[in-house]
């Protein structure tokens, strides 16, 4: 299977599909929420996004009337809307990070658990690849990028090992990295670590919390009063700016209130949901799933109009 969706029935829940309205899956990848989607949608519209080439492929077996794919990046929300006609949805669905295809495919580079390329590009066709960001970043920067994105205690030191272990020898392999870390991991959580870099080079090569911000940004635009916003996200930092942009229509900041001490922000939070224990038992990546909802409020302007 391409990819188990997570929290099926509460995504599609917390979109309150109207039959007639216009949806956005943001994050297609085997469709899964796609197809939900659908089921519920009589004479509306759903418009997908995916920026992986095999997301794609998976998209062009559906053959429904109501169903749009867009191989782009959500960052691009606002523009492939206009292209189809689309100023104004009813509810948007993002289902963050990567599938179980792209983690399963040791070709990919994503995963840990394989020898592979270090290529971790989501979408092959433009980009650097996290060789690239490895074998070429200062070590200040990856350092940034390690403590930053992988939340790594000892980021500076795995920098150094880096940089040091680069110029010995390229590292060009998932396996490669993990032996230029081996020294640094912490003992017994070597695992938990190494998952911890790829992570932080993931969210790197895909410019993924700056896809985000500019995401966030869009969907205030383009969700119409009392439309929904459910975002599901599997990593703190993520979720993190999901929360943050809910509470204050921005991506970093704090809450701005009018003249009269109303909150300005686009969306009210209504729901912050997880797994439940039999989905979780089930399929392990629910384990870190965090779902928040919003509904667009009526008045209200992002900070960004
Ligand atoms: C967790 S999977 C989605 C799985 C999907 N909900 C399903 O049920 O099969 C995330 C997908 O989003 C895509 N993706 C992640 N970030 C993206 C971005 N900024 N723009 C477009 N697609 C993105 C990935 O390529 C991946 O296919």
């Amino acid at each position: 299977m391409y990819h188990q969706p997570v929290m099926l029935p509460q995504c599609l829940d917390a979109l309150q599909i109207d039959p007639e309205g216009i949806y956005v899956d943001a994050t297609f990848g085997g469709g899964g929420h796609s197809l939900g989607i659908l089921e519920r949608i009589k004479g509306g519209r759903l418009i997908a996004f995916d920026q992986d080439e095999d997301a794609k492929k998976e998209a062009d077996k559906i053959d429904h009337r109501s169903f749009t794919f867009c191989k782009a990046n959500f960052r691009y929300l606002k523009k492939y809307l206009k292209l189809n006609g689309i100023t104004e949805v009813n509810g948007i669905l993002a289902d963050l990070g990567i599938s179980s295809h792209q983690i399963d495919a040791p070709e990919r580079g994503f995963s840990t658990r394989f020898e592979g390329p270090l290529d971790m590009r989501m979408d092959r066709s433009t980009g650097s690849s996290a060789e690239t960001v490895v074998m070429t970043y200062p070590e200040e920067k990856l350092h940034k990028v390690l403590g930053m994105y992988g939340e790594l205690k000892n980021a500076r030191t795995a920098a150094k090992e880096i940089v040091a272990a680069r110029k010995k020898a390229a590292i060009k392999t998932t396996m490669d990295l993990k032996t230029a870390l081996k020294h640094v991991a912490a003992k017994g959580k070597e695992n938990k670590y190494f998952a911890q870099v790829f992570q932080a080079l993931r969210i790197e090569v895909n410019d993924e919390m700056k896809a985000l911000e500019d995401f966030l940004h869009q969907c205030a635009e383009v969700v119409a009063p009392n439309g929904r916003l459910v975002i599901m996200s599997y990593h703190s930092l993520e979720d993190r700016m999901v929360k943050t942009f809910l509470k204050t229509g921005k991506a970093f900041g704090d809450l701005e209130k009018d003249f009269y001490g109303n909150p300005i922000r686009p969306f009210e939070q209504v729901a912050k949901l997880v797994a439940d224990d039999e989905e979780v038992r089930v399929n392990k990546r629910a384990r870190s799933a965090r779902l928040r909802v919003g509904v667009r409020n009526q008045s209200a302007v992002s900070s960004r109009q």
